[in-house]
């Protein structure tokens, strides 16, 4: 039996799952490990089920046993790890698609929604006692008719297409390349970022993190956009330049910010707390129970899957 070490705590039905196939190290406090103790734990390992928590850079992968043929991550993002340094040392990565496209793509809605009307100011004044409606209180823009320029028309992107388009909204998008007809429906396809930034009145981060993509709004980029843009970033944070983003929500350029995910999680910028049009949630993407799980057991699937055939469709290196 394959012995696997499980760096985080997982859905219960998950680990009951993975108990059934391997040999497991789990770790039922969840406390986070450090570098040092990820390399003890799996030392006797042969795979790691890992979580975005954990950096697995170029370091870490080199003081890995040589045991271990394979990391799962918990997760469709892989920018935890050091891809490339795997390879070199022929440990497979794999990670979590499709089954938390749905949710992720409701976390999008919820933070267009939020940073669009006004939620964080609203739920201010609800906790307060001596709001007065009046005609003008709180008013927010509506995502009715309006441009939703989409960055990363993978999975996710298309399926936050999807829920847009029933509210109504316009769709555009960039990505490397132009989309299949019937996966970019009705969708307007922009040659370059700067082409989708000035139609977006909304703008939604769908792109992965990778050298390219790292701080892609930026001081320069902001300018592009119309006055008055939301942006909304469900992706990774690296995408987003923090200072630039800062001085444009206060200089009133950007009229709000959702965010789901940060730079230097689980540290915010701190602006983003105290600015009123900047709604924040900690990274709850692919957080329902139903999705939780299915990523849980499609990690576990990964590792069983390599280790019976040599190969994972899911493998990312
Ligand atoms: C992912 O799968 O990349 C999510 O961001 C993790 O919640």
């Amino acid at each position: 039996m394959k012995k696997i070490l499980v760096t985080r705590k997982l859905m219960k039905s998950s680990e009951d799952y993975a108990l059934k196939i391997f040999d497991v190290k789990l770790n039922k406090e969840d406390k986070l490990m450090t570098t040092e103790e990820l390399i003890h734990k799996s030392s006797d390992c042969d795979g790691i089920l890992s979580s975005i928590t954990e950096k697995l850079d170029h370091n870490v992968i080199s003081k890995l046993s040589n045991k271990i043929k394979i990391i799962s991550n918990f997760a469709v993002g892989f920018g935890n790890i050091d891809i490339n340094a795997a390879k070199k040392r022929n440990i497979i990565v794999t990670n979590t698609p499709d089954v938390l496209t749905e949710a992720t793509a409701e976390i999008t809605i919820l933070i267009l929604l939020g940073a669009a009307r006004r939620a964080k100011e609203g739920i201010m004044w609800a906790s307060k006692k001596n709001w007065k409606w009046s005609a003008d209180f709180l008013v927010g823009k509506q995502l009715t008719s309006s441009r939703l320029g989409i960055l990363g028309m993978g999975r996710i992107g298309r399926a936050v297409a999807d829920r847009a388009r029933v509210f109504g909204m316009k769709i555009h998008y960039y990505n490397r390349s132009r989309l299949d007809k019937n996966l970019e429906k009705d969708a307007t396809y922009h040659k370059s970022l700067e082409s989708l930034m000035s139609v977006s009145d909304f703008f939604s981060i769908n792109c992965p993190a990778t050298k390219e993509t790292k701080h892609i709004i930026n001081n320069k980029t902001i300018k592009y956009f119309p006055n008055d843009a939301v942006i909304v970033n469900s992706a990774r944070g690296d995408m987003i330049e923090d200072d630039a983003m800062v001085e444009a929500l206060k200089s009133g350029k950007i009229y709000s910010l959702g965010l789901d995910v940060y730079n230097g999680e689980p540290d915010i910028y701190p602006e983003y707390l105290t600015l009123p049009n900047v709604f924040v949630l900690p990274h709850l993407g692919s957080a329902t129970t139903k999705t939780r799980i299915a990523m849980g057991n499609l990690a576990i699937n990964n590792i069983e899957e390599f280790f019976n055939t040599g190969k994972c469709k899911n493998k990312v290196n």
